[in-house]
């Protein structure tokens, strides 16, 4: 069992050493995919939790029973994290939705002959950087937060757990010409039209749905409903993992937060950067 205060460096990037081994990071690297897989990738504080439980009502076509009753990092376990084998042992209906944060680069070459479906869920960056930031300071497996214009500059220079969002961001979307396996959704357009989402999600896995259904799982997604889940708004995560007196995972759930936190000098620099680092990209 990998000890809370550990980081875990892997190929350059850092990763949560409670979660995350040596072992359990090149294993995910060598993973069978099966073609019936249904994989979930973002950056973290993308929507990540949110897609789980999209997947989760798509697959019983609304039902609210298993995301209701199976918590989501085993109903979608991390394929990094170092209990994945376990849980997928244990699973009853080896059910295989699989989340993973791991960069194309690293995971790519793994998923290359898999025909195994891939949803990749992004976020403005400054929505996440913000997010991340305030996740920070209620989880005790991540480095201490700092002020946010020294935790912008690490966000920015891809110095945070999981690495750099720009390579994240590249090197999954430059797939989507050619993987046609790939649906990339942002957490804008979940947030702006939820029912259009889970019908494109629902069309990529082939499981179309009848508008009932949809409803359905509109209603059990939605930022409330999820807010009060226990089995995906992290309160069953115990205290010295998550210090749930400084903060819930399931904070505010909006667009546009980073203009609470962002200096107009901060968004201007944010601007520089991200011109430089996504010039030529098309996203
Ligand atoms: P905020 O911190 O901005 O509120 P992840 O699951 O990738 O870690 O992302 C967590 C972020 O997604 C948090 O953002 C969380 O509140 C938000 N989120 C989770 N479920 C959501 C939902 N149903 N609707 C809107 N936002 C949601």
């Amino acid at each position: 069992m990998a000890r809370l205060d550990v980081v875990e460096t892997f190929h350059g990037l850092f990763f949560p050493g409670h979660l995350h081994t040596q072992d359990s990071l090149q294993l995910a690297l060598k993973f069978p995919f099966q073609d019936t897989d249904i994989i979930i990738v973002s950056y973290p504080k993308s929507g990540t939790t949110w897609m789980q439980e999209i997947v989760t009502l798509i697959s019983s076509r609304g039902d609210p029973d298993v995301s209701q009753t199976v918590p989501n990092w085993a109903r979608a376990p991390w394929l990094e994290h170092h209990y994945f084998t376990a849980v997928q042992e244990a699973s009853p209906t080896k059910a295989r939705v699989i989340t993973t944060h791991l960069p194309h680069h690293l995971l790519g070459p793994t998923l290359q002959s898999s025909k195994a479906k891939v949803i990749y869920v992004s976020r403005n960056p400054k929505d996440v950087v913000v997010s991340f930031y305030h996740f920070h300071k209620m989880a005790n497996f991540l480095p201490e937060a700092g002020s946010f214009s020294e935790f912008l500059n690490r966000f920015l220079d891809g110095k945070l757990h999981y690495g750099s969002w720009f390579d994240h961001i590249k090197g999954w979307t430059s797939q989507t010409a050619t993987m046609n396996n790939l649906l990339h959704i942002t957490y804008e357009e979940m947030s702006m039209d939820i029912k259009g989402a889970i019908k494109r999600v629902s069309s990529h896995l082939q499981s179309p749905l009848l508008e009932d259904e949809v409803n359905n799982c509109a209603k059990h997604c939605s930022f409330s409903r999820m807010k009060d889940n226990k089995m995906a708004n992290y309160t069953l995560v115990t205290e010295d993992i998550m210090d749930h007196s400084k903060g819930t995972f399931m904070r505010k759930g909006k667009i546009g937060d980073w203009k609470n936190m962002f200096t107009e000098e901060l968004n201007q620099y944010f601007k520089s950067i991200f011109e430089i680092e996504l010039k030529n990209t098309k996203l």
